[in-house]
């Protein structure tokens, strides 16, 4: 009852930014992703008599009972696998992300599409990948979307129980081979307000979320057509949009929240005025402070170069769309 997988995060062209069910993770909107090659959590799981009680170790760190990372995000999803599996065992789970650990990524999404994809594994449960991102989503929203790879969608669903809230592949990663993402890291802190307060102090208090929701079905609907026909504008400025939309609704939450530091602003400056230059690019930022600049392989250098002139960057990592969640022998203990 031991088994070990491997997902790549995923960032959001469309966001995901509220849920209309807490405890299943259902979304008020869909969201459109792509999935990011090379930036990956590696987990490994055992279920086993031996266990006492469950384990989480993250990075090299063991989170025990008490912390937000043990009780809200892990033990609520092993109850979740032990009442819906059947099986009574406690486990024992290995975690490792290969990027930056303080880098400010969000990590649940790999890390729970991950976790899903080798416990299916560890206790034979046959799912498919649909009912495999049904799976992850109950760990993080984001997650459902990280179960497949190239650009992805999560459809919102309208059942009551949760069972059509899944995700489904727009086109695999070589679909649109000169799509690129530069991550530019603007901070190496952990964030202040997590993704899951966040939206929910969203939903209650921003006047703009309706506005937010009303808009959404429009961008997804213009997101899907741009990746279809690899329209780099029509895609990068639908998620540019986007994000400042989200942002809107989160910048007018009471109390605020701000993700975006001084290095987030000057990326997002520079990236307009490289455009009214003639360098197509676009931003996307989540709920942190680092932006995603949307490029053309072709383009990469050029951008990379003026990137150097953004002295309060940490550092940049290039990427591009990648594969889905899959099983690995390699164990982590
Ligand atoms: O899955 P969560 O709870 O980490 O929420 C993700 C929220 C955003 O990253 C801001 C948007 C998205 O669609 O990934």
């Amino acid at each position: 009852m031991k088994a070990s997988a491997i997902a790549n995060l995923n960032i959001a062209l469309v966001k995901y930014w509220g849920k209309r069910n807490k405890e299943l993770i259902l979304p008020k909107n869909s969201s459109i992703s792509v999935t990011i090659e090379g930036l990956f959590s590696h987990t490994t799981v055992e279920f086993g008599e031996e266990y006492k009680d469950d384990i989480f170790v993250l990075d090299g760190k063991e989170f025990k009972r008490g912390s937000e990372e043990y009780d809200e995000y892990i033990e609520k999803f092993l109850n979740f696998v032990r009442q819906f599996s059947k099986i009574n065992f406690r486990a024992k789970i290995v975690s490792k992300n290969n990027f930056p650990p303080a880098a400010g990524l969000a990590s649940s999404a790999a890390g729970f599409a991950a976790l899903a994809t080798a416990i299916n594994k560890a206790l034979n449960l046959a799912l498919s990948q649909t009912e495999l991102s049904i799976l992850a989503r109950r760990g993080s929203g984001s997650a459902t979307r990280s179960i497949f790879g190239g650009f992805v969608e999560w459809r919102k669903g309208v059942k009551e129980d949760g069972s059509d809230s899944s995700a489904v592949q727009i086109v695999p990663p070589d679909y649109w081979p000169d799509f690129r993402i530069l991550i530019c890291l603007t901070s190496k802190k952990e964030k202040k307000i997590k993704s899951r307060a966040g939206m929910e102090q969203t939903v209650k208090t921003s006047p703009y979320y309706r506005a937010w929701l009303a808009t959404v079905d429009e961008d997804l609907k213009k997101a899907k057509k741009g990746i279809l026909e690899k329209n780099f504008t029509l895609v990068g400025k639908t998620a540019e949009e986007n994000c400042l939309k989200m942002h809107a609704t989160m910048i007018t939450t009471y109390p605020p929240i701000i993700y975006w530091n001084e290095g987030t602003i000057e990326v997002i400056r520079s990236v307009l005025n490289w455009r009214e230059g003639g360098l197509e690019t676009y931003f996307t930022i989540d709920a942190g402070p680092q932006v995603k600049i949307l490029c053309k392989e072709l383009d990469v250098s050029e951008v990379k170069k003026r990137l150097k002139n953004i002295k309060t960057l940490e550092n940049t990592i290039l990427a591009r769309p990648g594969r889905g969640a899959r099983i690995t022998k390699r164990h982590l203990f």
